[in-house]
């Protein structure tokens, strides 16, 4: 059994000298045929982790780990808050709304419910501060993302000043254009925020420096993280509708849309920590 590993990848071959070529080009002759099968899998799965893993190139000792730098600190700032305050801020929204469910089916069917009124209350207070959590870790890793990788890494002021005043008067009127969609009172306003409130996201997520993971849209942390605060940012909207309807409508919207964005945020968690594993495993080639 043959193992060729270069910098394009691995292949196995059946013959009976075991050969691995680095991308450096170092030849280890090894013979694994004497050794039962489950040995020579063990040897190519090692084999394969150590010429594929991110340290390969470098003399890292084992147990050695790198000094984080500023950068990488301020990049834990999203993750943190995240896990801090705005999902503890989930868990109680959703203990609300299951309770006010209950109390109107209880109520609807004649019973007397033991569920106290306030809890509606306390689901759209809490509400709001997530919907504005949410948006606001969402604009912080953007606006990382671009600081750090156009203006810091790419120099953007100096070498696109006029992109890079794009970008800033971009961040600045999404933050403004979500500030007013909580101080709209008619429809129409409340319409228009929620449209450019999204928009600037969406444009400032276009950028080419954001990792959007395209091939694997479905498990991307940018789509799904953008689709969760579009979604807090439609519930705001909507947010007299679903008391001012009587055929129900607008509240089950809001259920489908929520139950959607709950499910958002459980893939968030997952892709998120995936994601801070695989900055950790990345190194820059241009550093090596
Ligand atoms: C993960 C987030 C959320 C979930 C899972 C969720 C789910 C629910 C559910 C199940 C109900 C009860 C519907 C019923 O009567 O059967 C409800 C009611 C409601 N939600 Fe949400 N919601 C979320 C976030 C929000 C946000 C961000 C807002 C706006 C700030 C909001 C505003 C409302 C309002 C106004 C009601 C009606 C309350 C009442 O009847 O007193 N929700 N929600
Ligand atoms: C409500 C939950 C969350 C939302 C809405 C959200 C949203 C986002 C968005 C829009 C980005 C930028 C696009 C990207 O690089 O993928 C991002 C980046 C990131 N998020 Fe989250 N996120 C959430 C929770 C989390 C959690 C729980 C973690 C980790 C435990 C996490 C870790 C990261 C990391 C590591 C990045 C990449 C930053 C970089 O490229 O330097 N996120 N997030």
């Amino acid at each position: 059994m043959v193992l060729k590993a270069d910098s394009n990848g691995l292949k196995l071959y059946s013959t009976s000298e075991f050969r691995i070529q680095s991308s450096e080009f170092k030849v280890f002759p090894l013979n694994l045929d004497p050794l039962p099968l489950p040995s020579q899998l063990q040897c190519f799965l090692m084999l394969y982790l150590e010429l594929t893993s991110y340290n390969n190139e470098r003399e890292v000792e084992f147990g050695e780990v790198e000094q984080m730098n500023a950068e990488m600190m301020w990049g834990l700032l999203h993750p943190a808050i995240a896990v801090v305050i705005v999902y503890p801020l989930i868990g109680m929204v959703v203990r609300y709304a299951l309770q006010i469910r209950q109390r109107r089916l209880e109520m609807a069917s004649g019973k007397k419910s033991k569920v106290p009124p306030v809890v509606g209350r306390e689901h759209v207070a809490i509400g709001r501060w997530l919907a504005a959590w949410v948006v606001g870790i969402t604009l912080l890793a953007l606006g990382y993302i671009i600081v750090t990788k156009s203006f810091i890494h790419k120099h953007l002021w100096q070498e696109d000043q006029t992109q890079a005043i794009i970008l800033i008067v971009l961040f600045v009127f999404t933050c403004a254009a979500t500030w007013l969609l909580y101080q709209a009172k008619t429809k129409a306003w409340r319409a228009t925020f929620v449209t450019l409130s999204s928009m600037g996201i969406i444009l400032l997520g276009c950028q080419d420096v954001v990792f959007r993971r395209g091939f694997e849209w479905y498990w991307s942390h940018y789509y799904l993280g953008v689709a969760s605060a579009i979604l807090m940012l439609i519930s705001l909207a909507i947010l007299p509708e679903i008391y001012k309807d009587k055929t129900q409508a607008w509240r089950r919207l809001h259920i489908a849309l929520s139950v959607f964005a709950f499910l958002l945020f459980v893939g968030q968690g997952i892709t998120g920590a995936r994601d801070l594993f695989e900055i950790g495993l990345y190194i820059d080639p241009n550093t090596l």
